[in-house]
């Protein structure tokens, strides 16, 4: 079982990118991964998640930098398991939350907090910047699986944050912290991604658009993060599946 197993994933002197751990809370719930980014003083949360692993995710981040100092915090969507802990965070540190444009009006119903706080990002992107002037890029991936939904690239670190793209889930106590063989990896990622990504059509767009960055490793919410090399299987496998509503006949069980 992964419990609290925090790793630094990338670390050059003034730039860390650091794996939260993960923790599966009972048989039914899947583990959510987190992410902080350390740039010099400032520091970004990705996907903080929601309010049962605030305890722990507040935690291991006091480990390595003062809740003052986390000045972003980024959501890839709207879920609950991403973003339900908003409230929670919003007591504790003097952040702006970046999301979708599509979902800032949602938000509010996970509690209440000041609309002032929240940067709405647009279809095309957009960047979180540092004050030096480093930047992380905010790349939209549409439909995989939120209406509006982001990741988002660290140059500095060539890490990809994807979110639920590249989610894996494994049985219980077969948690594995890296992608190992990808092709035995398909069983924990294929389910899921036929059911939960939309279609061919905005697997395939993503694809072209992150071919373009030079990716050393990708992050994903759920599950194993992959190496380079696993990253490239994956992406090949990726813009070739069918899901959502390619299979629209069989998930409503008329295939014919
Ligand atoms: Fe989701
Ligand atoms: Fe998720």
């Amino acid at each position: 079982m992964l419990n609290n197993n925090v790793i630094t994933l990338f670390d050059n002197g003034e730039h860390k990118f650091i794996f939260l751990g993960s923790e599966r809370k009972s048989i039914e719930s899947i583990p959510t991964n987190q992410y902080l980014i350390i740039h010099k003083e400032e520091g970004v949360l990705l996907d903080p998640g929601g309010v049962h692993v605030f305890p722990r995710v507040l935690a291991s981040v006091v480990e390595f930098i003062d809740l003052g100092k986390i000045k972003h915090i980024f959501y890839t969507h709207q879920d609950p398991d991403v973003s339900s802990g908003i409230t929670l965070w919003d007591t504790v540190v003097d952040a702006k939350f970046y999301i979708s444009k599509l979902w800032e009006r949602f938000l509010p119903h996970f509690g209440v907090f000041k609309n002032d706080k929240i940067v709405p990002i647009e279809d095309k992107g957009g960047k979180i910047k540092f004050k030096d002037g480093e930047e992380l890029i905010i790349i939209p991936a549409h439909f995989l699986h939120s209406t509006g939904n982001l990741i988002l690239y660290d140059p500095l670190s060539k890490i990809l944050f994807s979110g639920d793209i590249g989610v894996s889930v494994f049985p219980k106590n077969q948690e594995k912290i890296y992608v190992e063989n990808f092709n035995e990896h398909i069983k924990y990622i294929e389910e899921f991604h036929k059911r939960y990504m939309s279609s061919n059509i905005a697997c395939k767009k993503l694809a072209s658009i992150i071919k373009k960055y030079d990716i050393d490793q990708m992050v994903p919410q759920h599950g194993a993060i992959y190496k380079k090399q696993q990253f490239n299987e994956f992406l090949k496998w990726f813009e070739n599946i069918k899901c959502g509503i390619d299979l629209i006949d069989s998930i409503y069980g008329n295939e014919k």
